[in-house]
């Protein structure tokens, strides 16, 4: 085991902030946790688990231990009648593993193509596009107690998944906890996921920009190759590519009210974009509400809101004069004062603030 010091993390976190982690070791497999957890120096520290960094603000040099998982593997582990069993180690580039699914005649993760970050981080923000979510093509997953250095397994129930949510979002101290209690945020380290892809593959369609594509093309039954390359189409067209301008996704959930609080709103709101969900909830579209306050484009310091997409707050320094984590903070609190004054909703950020 490698134990860094003063380590950069500008180029492991998707909004290119500057920061350093002051303690920061590479889990390449269980064994470095292992010796993490058993060095008198190390154990005893909080702990901070670092993965592609696309779903983090980063405020300052980060204190805690960082544990940068890098563990790597891609494999068709078994199958049964029903379903293919996929294993990918934490460490590998969701997108990467997307492809390599295709590729390998796995259908089922094509809805989920161009999702920045790690296979690991999936499971943590239960990560969904264009009618499908992780939870959908989950099996199991393996992780570490980051306090015992005991391996478990957890399967999809005890994951405890909602929109954008999982028990390694909750606090077990939490009396709000979604969980009942059994939190995992900051106390385990997932290493290995593995996915349940259904051999019955049916095209998840319905979305608009995909009715789009299908209505464009002339083509009514797609393949799973086809959806792939429309959703990267989709993606490349109305979401910034990290790469280029950096940025942690959505940068808030998409609340949802009560049908009443709906049709209050809509009354002073017609144009309001709005869907009914099966459980009774509207889920409104927060892109659209920080739109009509007015957001597209406007910036605060280095901090701006996406011109194409107002759900995206980005980087407006690149490299050069990179925005701060108290920068993309003060804009995100200043949208969420205009659409709280207007709508009467406050705005949850997704990203951890670090
Ligand atoms: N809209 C606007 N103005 C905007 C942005 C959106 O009016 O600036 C309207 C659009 O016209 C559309 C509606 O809002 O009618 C919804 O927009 P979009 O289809 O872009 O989806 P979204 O709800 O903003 C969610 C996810 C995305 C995911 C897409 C597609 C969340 C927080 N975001 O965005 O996930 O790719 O649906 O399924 O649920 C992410 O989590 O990082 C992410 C990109």
């Amino acid at each position: 085991m490698l134990v860094e010091k003063n380590v950069p993390l500008q180029h492991s976190n998707t909004f290119g902030i500057v920061a350093k982690a002051l303690t920061l070791v590479r889990v390449a497999q269980e064994a470095d946790i292992a010796a993490a957890l058993q060095d008198p120096a190390l154990k005893a520290a909080p702990k901070f688990v670092l993965g592609g960094g696309s779903n983090i603000v980063l405020t300052g040099d980060v204190k805690p231990l960082v544990l940068k998982v890098e563990i790597m593997g891609k494999r068709l582990l078994r199958e049964d009648p029903k379903a293919w069993i996929i294993e990918a180690g934490a460490g590998e580039n969701w997108h990467d593993l997307v492809t390599w699914t295709l590729q390998n005649g796995y259908p089922g993760l094509e809805n989920l193509a161009l999702i920045p970050g790690t296979v690991g981080a999936s499971p943590v923000q239960n990560i969904g596009a264009y009618g499908v979510e992780l939870q959908d093509r989950f099996e199991s997953l393996d992780a570490i107690d980051l306090t015992t250095g005991q391996p478990f397994t957890l399967n999809a129930a005890q994951c405890a998944f909602g929109y954008r949510d999982s028990v390694f979002k909750h606090s077990s101290s939490a009396p709000e906890s979604a969980t009942h209690g059994f939190g995992l945020e900051g106390k385990a380290l997932i290493t290995r996921v593995r996915f349940a892809l259904p051999k019955a593959w049916k095209p998840v369609l319905g979305y608009a920009d995909i009715d789009k594509k299908m209505a464009q093309s002339g083509i009514q039954a797609p393949s799973a190759q086809q959806i792939y390359d429309w959703i990267c189409e989709i993606r490349k067209a109305k979401l910034p590519d990290p790469q280029v301008i950096g940025n942690a996704g959505s940068f808030f959930k998409n609340p949802t009210v009560s049908p009443e609080q709906c049709a209050d709103i809509i009354q002073r709101e017609p144009k309001i974009v709005h869907y009914h969900l099966a459980d009774g909830t509207v889920k409104l579209a927060a892109g659209w509400l920080i739109d009509v306050c007015g957001w597209k484009g406007k910036t605060i310091g280095n901090a701006g809101v996406y011109e194409k997409q107002a759900l995206v707050l980005v980087n407006r320094g690149g490299t050069a004069d990179p925005v701060t984590g108290g920068e993309v903070m003060t804009l995100a609190k200043a949208i969420q004062t205009s659409v709280y004054e207007r709508f009467g909703i406050l705005l949850e950020p997704e990203p951890v603030v670090v």
